[in-house]
């Protein structure tokens, strides 16, 4: 497509179903920041909406020109680097990110708001370089989880309960000890620990409450889809009503977990020890950050894999 000022017209009415979205997509990403182009259609696109959100991320403008009866034109732009994600937005999205920023001197926590092109050209860093390893990085994690993709939903839940829920159970009250005890020690000089107790404390509270409810209600709902399917007995309609109900609670409790974990990194300026800290307290900050990494994994897992798929299997055993 040859770059030009003029907004081009894609008509997706024309297009063959199954080469819909593909000829969408390939459109977007020919674009490049402060681009556009208009899909005309005869019904509402908004699932292209959510598509393209989950595959290429936040990173585009949908505006209605045309909301039908008959007719729907949007005009879908992507933004330039200044306009995208900011770095605080990336390293939520996927925290291993905040390593790479890191080892460049970026501040991801409180000086986070700022784009990627910003923060280069203020630093004297090579956009290029910082966004090769950026890239770099997602390419290692879809390798990775290319391999939980081949797993059968419920031996992935298992795995997820085993490995991240069972983490939780004993990190939860061991942490607790260590953070009000540095608290109470170093309360006075160290004012931020209090406030690391009290959202250790709610993330702590929120996760204890959390994850019953997948082991009881949504893990056990995921494996009855599985058997329905491989079995092909019709599945009673769950108490709970589809089970994106249950998975709409559950990213919002995540995203609450989250955000108490983005304040603890905030108040410790990302895990940094001072320079009176004594053996506790380093100690305290490391497994901090163990929890963190431990936490977002085991996000990532359930939001990008487990839950998508459960959705998909719902909608085939449903139908
Ligand atoms: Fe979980
Ligand atoms: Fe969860």
């Amino acid at each position: 497509m040859a770059i030009t000022q003029t907004i081009e017209t894609l008509d997706v009415t024309v297009l063959e179903p199954r080469m819909k979205h593909p000829t969408i997509f390939q459109w977007f990403d020919k674009l490049k920041g402060g681009e556009a182009f208009i899909i005309h259609n005869d019904h509402d696109p908004k699932p292209l909406y959510y598509q393209l959100l989950g595959e290429r991320g936040n990173v585009f403008k949908w505006e209605y020109l045309e909301q039908g009866p008959a007719v729907w034109e949007v005009q879908i732009s992507k933004l330039t680097p200044e306009e995208g994600e900011s770095v605080g937005e990336l390293v939520a999205k996927d925290y291993r990110k905040a390593q790479v920023f890191k080892k460049y001197g970026i501040d991801f926590c409180c000086g986070g708001k700022k784009s990627v092109k910003q923060v280069c050209a203020e630093k004297g860093i090579s956009q290029d370089e910082l966004e090769a390893e950026l890239i770099a990085m997602d390419q290692a994690e879809k390798e990775r989880d290319a391999e939980y993709d081949k797993w059968d939903l419920g031996f992935l839940a298992d795995y997820i309960v085993n490995m991240h829920h069972k983490y939780l159970r004993e990190a939860i009250p061991a942490l607790y000890e260590y953070t009000t005890k540095i608290a109470r020690v170093h309360g006075s000089r160290h004012p931020e620990l209090v406030e690391v107790v009290k959202h250790y404390t709610n993330v702590a509270n929120e996760l204890e409450a959390h994850m019953p409810k997948e082991e009881r209600v949504l893990f056990p709902y995921i494996k009855q889809l599985e058997e329905a399917k491989k079995s092909g007995v019709k599945l009673e309609p769950a108490g709970f009503g589809s089970i994106q109900n249950p998975i709409n609670m559950m990213e919002m409790e995540h995203e609450s977990a989250g955000g108490e974990m983005e304040r603890i990194r905030e108040l410790t300026d990302n895990y940094t020890l001072p320079a009176d800290a004594c053996a506790t307290y380093t100690v305290a900050f490391k497994k901090l950050k163990e929890f963190e990494d431990d936490l977002f994994r085991h996000i990532h897992l359930e939001n990008n894999i487990l839950f998508p798929k459960a959705i998909e299997m719902e909608k085939e055993v449903l139908k």
